[in-house]
């Protein structure tokens, strides 16, 4: 393990930085410090540990941190160069190094004004000609102008891709439902398992269905074996030749050659860049299904929270920098507390798979163990991020967030208002938001032994019965769950992981840790089906491969 050594550019290794040791030795000057402590020494640390981006009201002052903490950390940001990276991005440097790439997310929702090369060539009008091409399309789809090769109305629209090409518009179809045409329906089919494209399909009408092949690379095997099962399901159904395709499907990809040799129209063909990482695709063409899901408005308020939360990234004083700070907190309990996961605990069943979206965003980003140069790190990078929406979790996982030896930072979100057409239902937010509310204060502050002594408790029970408390949260709340606000909650996170990526000193772009079990799968299917042995297959895999065999029947 290499460390110490400073790489051709001449920086020096994040854990050798002066500022790094500072933080070490600030961490062992804090000690056992706790939460009850920090509050009770600094008693308005409540009202000043918040920022409010937009809509967005951040608290953060449930950390293990104080301005010391706050101060070194920032130190740090600086020391590696974060805003200058920051900066390069947004200007559409080469950042994605092994890819060689140019990393824009950021210029999907940029003013039609804005001016962002890549290459020499303008890319935001790029951008807004294919937005104005998707919402035509999504307008026509939308009043039932569209239609099917039999001369009907769409009903239903299924969305085939995966990780980054089904997990935002999936996430973000859910969690916007209530601005959602009801009327209409929408299903997202990711697995290679047939059993999900069974059960998208078991009760449709093709002549009513459009399909939405969403693949970057056009070459993904789960989407391309899902599309082409559609793409029979659809002309058995209807008993039409492939001239009926070019009804029911269209496509959404950087691939237009892939694309035509699939047999869709690539005048239905919705392009993006290679400047656009997968994970951070929603904003592209890939997020067609929502934008006929919730209408071009509400899609074009939805970028326009995305961009909020750019332009506070880019400008906003480090102090009070929201995705600057939730990534210097990550940065501090990785680095100096070993904290080895991080929660993500909505409390609203319409972000029921904001968690599975993060996941990819953030681990599929950080989940790196070489720096830039390619060199192994020494420190922990990304988090396992998990969760799911509160109250749920209180009921199953809670307990070992509150009683076990692992410390787990969280994040809780929540909202004010209730959806309007909830109706009666409504009365039950109060209910929800306290459970919120709740699980900070029993997570930061716990109850002392003699808290429990004092309600009378057998002392024999009184261990059992001690919340030690000090398990750090930020607490994000806004008014409601609008478009605006789901993009800028999603911005926040992806320029959260952006700095985490930077300080750590990784390329949080490229995702090659996918690329071996692809490999290895398409050498194995053949086995299986088959029995052609696999070259150089272990003894593990191999006997498992004859036992699947014998199961078979084969
Ligand atoms: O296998 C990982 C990955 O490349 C993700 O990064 C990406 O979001 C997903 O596969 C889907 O890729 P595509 O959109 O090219 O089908």
């Amino acid at each position: 393990m290499q460390t110490g050594q400073t790489n051709t550019e001449g920086h020096t290794r994040l854990d050798q930085l002066p500022q790094w040791h500072a933080l070490a030795k600030h961490r062992e000057e804090l000690g056992e410090a706790g939460l009850r402590e920090l509050f009770e020494r600094d008693a308005d640390r409540a009202a000043r540990y918040v920022v409010q981006v937009g809509d967005l009201h951040v608290d953060y002052s449930k950390h293990l941190v104080t301005d010391e903490t706050l101060r070194l950390l920032r130190e740090l940001a600086e020391a590696v160069g974060v805003a200058g990276l920051r900066d390069a991005m947004f200007r559409g440097e080469k950042i994605n190094l092994t890819e060689r790439r140019a990393v824009l997310h950021t210029a999907l929702r940029a003013p039609r004004d804005a001016v962002i090369e890549v290459d020499g060539e303008k890319v935001v009008p790029l951008v807004h000609a294919v937005l104005d091409r998707m919402s035509a399309f999504a307008d026509r789809v939308r009043s039932g102008e569209w239609t099917g090769h039999t001369g009907l109305p769409i009903r239903t629209v299924v969305n085939i891709g995966i990780g980054g090409s089904d997990l935002g518009p999936a996430m973000a179809y859910e969690a916007l439902r209530p601005y959602t045409r009801r009327d209409l329906d929408f299903r997202f089919v990711s697995n290679v398992d047939g059993a999900d494209l069974h059960e998208a399909l078991r009760d449709l009408d093709p002549a009513q269905t459009l399909f939405i092949v969403a693949s970057k690379t056009f070459t993904t095997i789960e989407t391309i074996t899902n599309a082409t099962a559609a793409k029979r399901w659809l002309l058995d159904g209807l008993g039409a030749g492939p001239s009926a395709v070019a009804r029911h499907f269209v496509a959404l990809s950087t691939n237009a050659e892939a694309v035509g040799a699939f047999g869709i129209d690539t005048a239905n063909m919705f392009e993006f860049w290679d400047w656009v990482g997968g994970r951070y695709s929603l904003d592209s063409a890939i997020g067609l299904s929502l934008m006929t899901a919730i209408g071009p408005d509400g899609f074009r308020e939805m970028l326009d929270g995305f961009r909020l939360v750019d332009d506070h990234f880019r400008t906003a004083p480090v102090e009070a920098n929201a995705p600057l700070l939730m990534g210097l907190l990550g940065v501090w309990y990785g680095g100096f507390h070993d904290a080895q996961s991080h929660a993500v605990l909505p409390y609203s069943h319409y972000l029921s798979k904001f968690t599975a979206y993060l996941q990819q965003l953030d681990m599929e980003s950080n989940g790196k163990s070489v720096d830039r140069e390619g060199r192994p790190v020494d420190w922990q990078t990304g988090p396992v991020v998990w969760g799911t929406p509160g109250t749920n979790g209180q009921h199953a996982y809670y307990q070992l967030l509150h009683q076990g030896t692992r410390m787990i930072p969280a994040d809780l979100i929540g909202f004010a208002r209730p959806v309007e057409e909830l109706g009666p239902l409504a009365g039950q937010h109060d209910l929800l938001m306290a459970n919120l509310f709740a699980q900070g204060q029993a997570l930061a502050f716990g109850k002392t032994a003699d808290e429990v002594r004092a309600e009378g408790v057998p002392e024999e029970q009184v261990p059992h019965r001690t919340f030690r408390g000090d398990h750090p949260t930020t607490t994000l709340l806004a008014t409601e769950l609008s478009p605006s606000v789901l993009g800028q909650l999603i911005a926040l996170y992806e320029h959260k992981v952006f700095v985490q990526g930077a300080v750590w000193d990784i390329d949080s772009f490229d995702q090659w840790g996918v690329e071996l079990g692809k490999v290895l799968a398409k050498r194995i299917e053949p086995a299986l089906t088959d029995g052609t042995p696999v070259p150089g297959l272990d003894s593990s895999t191999s006997a498992l491969v004859a036992e699947y065999r014998a199961l078979r029947g084969r």
